[in-house]
């Protein structure tokens, strides 16, 4: 633990990406939250808003260079960015695992999945290939793989979209992570399957008490596995609260926008996407409130200044210049 006690603290985070002429995507513009043990944070906001960029630099995913990337992650108080390769390779698959959307792009096609997870096991927890091997078995039964022994054997691509997210969900679970970190798990299966991966993530969060974070453009998802929520938009953080208050009292036009486009019990209709406009095109951003060109609520001082993230109550934080609601 640091001295302000959390687990995971993101302070001051930016990322670019130069492009020609100088130029570059600015796709992280100062993202700061914290996470702490055994707490589940979603993050919602639209697709470019930067989500993948910021997690994936917890990882220390992304090349830099080229990328160029500032600010601090902290991990129990270590900057993750400072950490040379070999404590990184600590980190990385046991303290900290990430899962994506697509399976595939994190398993090895060519390998039979009971190997893939016995690596990682073995790599991060000294044990022998049988207690390995039985390790692995136990995780693929935790993630409910039905039956999981034969599977061993199996190369992904015998494998189903939902199994297959099983198996990296096993991997990713099965050094007992300290922190998950999933990005849109869920977007690339069927509903049905969609529901049964959402409803497993939900029970291994109990049982594991470890910290999550759900990223997602799905504010059903947000509403039922996380407690609190950070809203990005264009690579800043425009609210932040705990979830319950973030659906009854939103406050930023981008989250209340956000929230209209939710399906109502009383009306039974999906209504349309609210917020007119497109998210801005990140190697020019809008000055000032990067969100002002769609805003109705925009005055000239939105556009000269970007707004603070400041707190309106103990846990609830806006950056807005004005307080549209009153
Ligand atoms: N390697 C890269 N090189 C250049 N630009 C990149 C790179 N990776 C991401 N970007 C850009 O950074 C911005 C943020 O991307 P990011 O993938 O974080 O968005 P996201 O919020 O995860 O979106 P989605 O919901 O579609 O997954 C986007 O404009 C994207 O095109
Ligand atoms: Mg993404």
């Amino acid at each position: 633990m640091n001295e302000t006690g959390h687990l995971l603290e993101l302070k001051n985070l930016k990322v670019r990406f130069p492009v020609r002429d100088k130029r570059a995507v600015h796709a992280v513009n100062g993202i700061s939250l914290s996470l702490d043990a055994g707490e589940s944070l979603g993050v919602v906001g639209e697709s470019g808003c930067g989500k993948s960029v910021t997690f994936s630099s917890v990882m220390r995913l992304i090349k830099s260079p080229p990328a160029i990337v500032e600010g601090e992650i902290l991990f129990n108080g270590e900057d993750i960015l400072k950490m040379d390769t070999k404590r990184l390779q600590k980190i990385r698959g046991k303290d900290i695992t990430m899962i994506f959307q697509e399976p595939m792009t994190s398993l090895n096609p060519v390998m039979r999945i009971g190997n893939q997870i016995t690596e990682t096991i073995i790599l991060h927890e000294g044990l022998t290939p049988k207690q390995a091997e039985n390790k692995a078995l136990e995780y693929l039964k935790l993630v409910e793989m039905p039956d999981a022994k034969s599977r061993l054997w199996c190369y992904p691509h015998q494998l189903s979209g939902g199994l297959r997210q099983r198996v990296m969900i096993a991997m990713a679970l099965a050094c007992s992570p300290k922190i998950l970190l999933a990005d849109e798990p869920t977007t690339a299966l069927d509903v049905t399957i969609q529901a049964q991966i959402l409803d497993l993530l939900r029970r291994l969060q109990e049982k594991t008490q470890m910290s999550t974070v759900m990223i997602t453009h799905d504010l059903g998802i947000i509403a039922e596995l996380t407690q609190r929520v950070a809203v990005f938009y264009a690579g800043r953080m425009v609210e932040e609260a705990p979830t319950k208050e973030l659906f009854e009292d939103a406050r930023h036009p981008y989250t209340i926008g956000l929230l209209g486009c939710i399906p109502t019990l009383r009306t039974n209709e999906r209504r349309l996407y609210v917020i007119e406009g497109n998210i801005p095109n990140p190697v020019e951003l809008p000055s000032g409130c990067a969100f002002h060109p769609r805003c109705k609520y925009a005055k000239k001082q939105c556009e000269e200044e970007i707004p603070e993230l400041s707190k309106i109550t103990d846990k609830h934080k806006v950056a807005c210049h004005f307080d549209i609601l009153n």
